[in-house]
């Protein structure tokens, strides 16, 4: 492992992607997404390294229920871009400190669908289990109360479940302009408590299990 190239370089062993198995473009579009990225969060403080984190933590998890390396790769992807449908959304809207109105709340949950509507044309992301399926079903509960589509358990593809946890925990942990973040611990908590409601009960044990070198990693991009 020692020895392979990094697709994610902010990680160090053993969570090393076998970068041999990627092809040259998944790299570069890769590279192309985590610059785009930065440059919104530049212009919205409270994303600001969100997407890296969902990007991330998803991919940890990957690796460690043991999907193949491309898999993961496809699973980082999807992570940056989960949220990319609330670019078209009025900023005031996605800045906004109180509870929203139900027009507001209809807008928002309309970002799954705007994403796989903006992204459909790239072809590297089609397909089953691919990246536009992941944007598209990522606020989908395991209760079958989540949406666009209400889908329940593992109809929902497991990469989405899998952004469904990280983007949680992201989300808890970052300040949002509504309110103060969530400790780490205490992010936990709410995962561990959304198991089998919110959230995949298994993917919620893979969570626990590597959730201390999650924290250790996330610590300086939330402070
Ligand atoms: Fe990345
Ligand atoms: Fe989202």
């Amino acid at each position: 492992m020692r020895n392979r190239v990094c697709l994610i370089n902010v990680l160090n062993e053993p969570w090393i992607c076998e970068i041999q198995k990627c092809t040259s473009i998944v790299v570069t579009v890769h590279q192309v997404i985590e610059v785009f990225t930065k440059l919104i969060e530049n212009i919205d403080k409270y994303t600001k390294n969100h997407s890296e984190i969902v990007a991330v933590v998803s991919y940890i998890i990957a690796l460690r229920i043991g999907l193949p390396a491309k898999a993961c790769d496809f699973i980082h992807l999807a992570g940056h871009l989960h949220d990319v449908g609330k670019l078209t959304l009025p900023k005031k809207i996605l800045i906004k400190p109180g509870p929203l109105d139900k027009q507001e709340w209809e807008l928002i949950k309309s970002h799954p669908k705007i994403g796989f509507d903006l992204l459909s044309p790239v072809k590297l992301f089609q397909g089953q289990g691919g990246v536009l399926e992941m944007i598209l079903y990522h606020h989908e509960r395991w209760d079958g109360k989540g949406y666009p589509f209400g889908l329940k358990g593992e109809e929902i593809p497991l990469g989405a479940r899998i952004i469904s946890i990280a983007d949680a925990f992201s989300a808890m942990v970052c300040e949002r302009p509504y309110r103060k973040p969530l400790s780490f611990d205490e992010a936990l908590e709410e995962i561990k408590k959304g198991a089998g409601t919110q959230f995949d009960p298994m993917l919620v044990g893979i969570f626990v299990n590597i959730y201390e070198e999650i924290t250790n990693w996330a610590m300086g991009l939330v402070s």
